[in-house]
């Protein structure tokens, strides 16, 4: 089939804007690059890796984090040729966000679903996101060469719990291109084409934008009324401010230029834009000379839910910490951060994402591309304070709380968890979210599984309840969450004092029931992470002025390796590179030197408890 040559235009009609959405590993990356190579796109050689998930990071977790497109050309059945857009999606829960902006720019949606897993729950969040766009969604059933593929029952689990039609749901095997060619006929079928109005000013959706070193700013453009082309000044809704178009094109997924993109087409398009605010995503482009009366409905703003510190473990590495933020954050729109000081760790920037994953991604960029050694605090999720005076206060940082006595009220995020689980682990997955504090809404027998839907603290699923969900299911339970709102919970502050000085980044918001046990778990990590000094160190884990556990790390001689007797050099050896390599990522505090595990003790130990 033909490459997308750079003139070619077709009309609305024979046009076709859509996304594959799917539960993590159902084999959405593997079929992106399969339409792509059998709509001309690739070579063979090129096919060799996955070409939409382009980030050397994305290529080793292998999941796909940023919203990418492809142009494609594919002559039907009926012997028309017809122009799609792909527009890619991430598929990891923490950013269900880029997802609903990306389906922002189609009309239609593939939702891949494992033939032999059958339907996961971020199928039915994916599917619920895409529904409430008002998207047409063709089920596709992937991976039918596999033995254990059963998509008779796939089906009837996809008209049972997502309540979808699988009259023309497409089976396919990705890996193997089978079913491809009549995918993309009932994807041309069933899509409906773009709607809008050639003649009327320009709209268009700025469905991502990225930095460029060479070019600026680059953002994707879904065109939705209008034209523009190369040498027009567009104009950007919320900010008023106009400049001029420098290059149009389109992604193939190579990018290939243009000189106008039309109403219906997804582009790219670069203004000589230097700072990424100029063209923020959700933002509707018009013409400078001829603008339109209303903006794009756009999508809604994203806020970060958790937050943790980042300190340098070398404090004069400050500058380069902020000066690799601010680039991460060009090309990534959904992580914040800003300056912030402590008294243990020095200075270094409060940031927040979207979820876990994100974090684990920004801290693996900053220390392997940007060269940094990191200290990282525990993360938390974003609280509200009312104060006495009716003012509601975000508390992000559990060591800068409000004088308890100003606070009336404490609330904490909730969120609505959707999960997944054979019968048989119904019983532990349900004992799992009672633990966490859920709340049961719902749940549904269907084809030996249930759908269970809780309301849930977002503390309590944030940072580790889907390790602890697989342990629980050896693996089989699936979860994807949305976020509800705010209610009002028992919360306090538990503090964490070294030598009776207290420590502000080891500082946490626990609710009141747990606190206790939290407490002495705590307390006993720290006892573990925390190497024995030249001196005792005491640790003690407070509430105010109220000491609830404690545990004492005793002294010790300087000289580490002399309990090994001079007898096993490699053993000594170890010992003296280990604690080289821990000097690394210590922090001093007065004199006791705290590692970085030490700051993350929670988390450890809620993942092992
Ligand atoms: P994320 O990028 O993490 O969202 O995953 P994804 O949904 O894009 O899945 P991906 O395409 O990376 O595929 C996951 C795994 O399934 C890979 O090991 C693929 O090789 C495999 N896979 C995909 N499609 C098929 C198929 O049709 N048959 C078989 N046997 N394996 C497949």
């Amino acid at each position: 089939m033909p490459l997308l040559q750079s003139s070619s235009v077709g009309s609305m009609d024979s046009m076709r804007n859509f996304s594959i959405v799917a539960h993590v590993d159902h084999g959405k990356s593997t079929l992106a690059d399969r339409l792509i190579q059998s709509c001309g796109g690739l070579s063979e050689r090129q096919m060799q890796e996955q070409v939409l998930d382009s980030m050397d990071l994305e290529r080793e977790r292998g999941i796909t984090i940023k919203a990418q497109s492809a142009a494609l050309r594919h002559t039907a059945a009926n012997g028309r040729e017809y122009l799609l857009n792909l527009i890619d999606t991430p598929g990891h829960a923490d950013f269900s966000y880029e997802v609903s902006r990306s389906l922002a720019a189609c009309e239609g949606a593939l939702l891949v679903i494992d033939a032999s897993q059958g339907v996961e729950a971020q199928s039915i969040a994916t599917c619920r996101i895409a529904l409430e766009q008002k998207l047409e969604i063709v089920p596709v059933l992937n991976k039918i060469d596999l033995p254990s593929a059963d998509p008779e029952r796939v089906s009837r689990q996809i008209e049972e719990v997502l309540g979808l039609s699988v009259r023309e749901a497409p089976r396919i095997s990705a890996k193997c291109g089978q079913g491809i060619p009549a995918l993309l006929d009932t994807l041309v079928r069933r899509f409906p084409p773009p709607h809008g109005d050639q003649e009327a000013p320009l709209r268009a959706l700025i469905v991502d934008s990225w930095f460029d070193n060479y070019h600026g700013v680059v953002s994707l453009v879904r065109v939705f009324d209008g034209a523009v082309a190369v040498g027009d000044r567009v104009q950007i809704f919320s900010t008023g401010r106009a400049y001029p178009v420098q290059r149009l094109g389109v992604f193939t997924p190579r990018d290939v230029p243009r000189q106008r993109l039309h109403a219906g087409e997804v582009g790219f398009l670069i203004a000589g834009i230097k700072e990424i605010d100029g063209a923020p995503v959700g933002d509707t482009l018009t013409l400078a000379r001829r603008p339109a009366s209303r903006s794009l409905p756009g999508f809604r703003r994203i806020k970060p839910r958790v937050f943790a510190g980042l300190f340098p473990a070398d404090s004069s590495c400050c500058d380069a910490l902020r000066a690799a933020l601010e680039k991460l954050r060009l090309n990534d729109s959904a992580l914040h951060f800003e300056a912030e000081h402590s008294q243990s760790l020095g200075m270094g920037f409060r940031c927040g994402f979207l979820g876990m994953l994100h974090m684990e991604i920004v801290q693996e960029r900053l220390e392997r591309e940007y060269g940094l050694d990191l200290i990282t605090t525990m993360p938390t999720v974003i609280y509200q304070a009312l104060t006495d005076s009716g003012e509601l206060l975000s508390v992000d940082n559990p060591a800068r709380i409000p004088e308890r006595t100003r606070i009336v009220e404490w609330r904490e995020p909730v969120v609505r968890a959707d999960l997944l689980a054979p019968r048989e682990y119904v019983g532990r997955v349900l004992a799992l979210c009672l633990k966490r504090r859920g709340k049961q809404q719902e749940i549904r027998y269907l084809e030996g599984r249930a759908a269970l839907r809780f309301e849930m603290p977002l503390s309590e699923i944030v940072l580790d309840f889907f390790d602890r969900l697989k342990s629980v299911s050896s693996g089989y339970a699936s979860f994807d969450y949305d976020f509800l709102g705010f209610v009002p919970a028992d919360l306090v502050r538990l503090d964490v004092l070294l030598n009776s000085k207290r420590v502000d980044a080891l500082s946490s918001i626990e609710h009141r029931d747990s606190v206790a046990v939290r407490a002495r778990q705590l307390a006993r990590r720290l006892k573990e992470a925390i190497p024995r000094q030249m001196f005792d160190v005491a640790i003690q884990a407070a509430l105010g002025s109220k000491i609830i556990a404690r545990e004492t790390v005793k002294g010790l001689r300087k000289d580490v390796t002399a309990k090994c007797y001079g007898g096993d050099i490699t053993r000594k050896r170890k010992l003296l590179e280990r604690q080289k390599a821990g000097k690394r990522r210590m922090k001093s505090f007065g004199d006791v030197q705290i590692p970085q595990e030490a700051f993350l003790a929670l988390l450890r130990a809620e993942r092992q408890g």
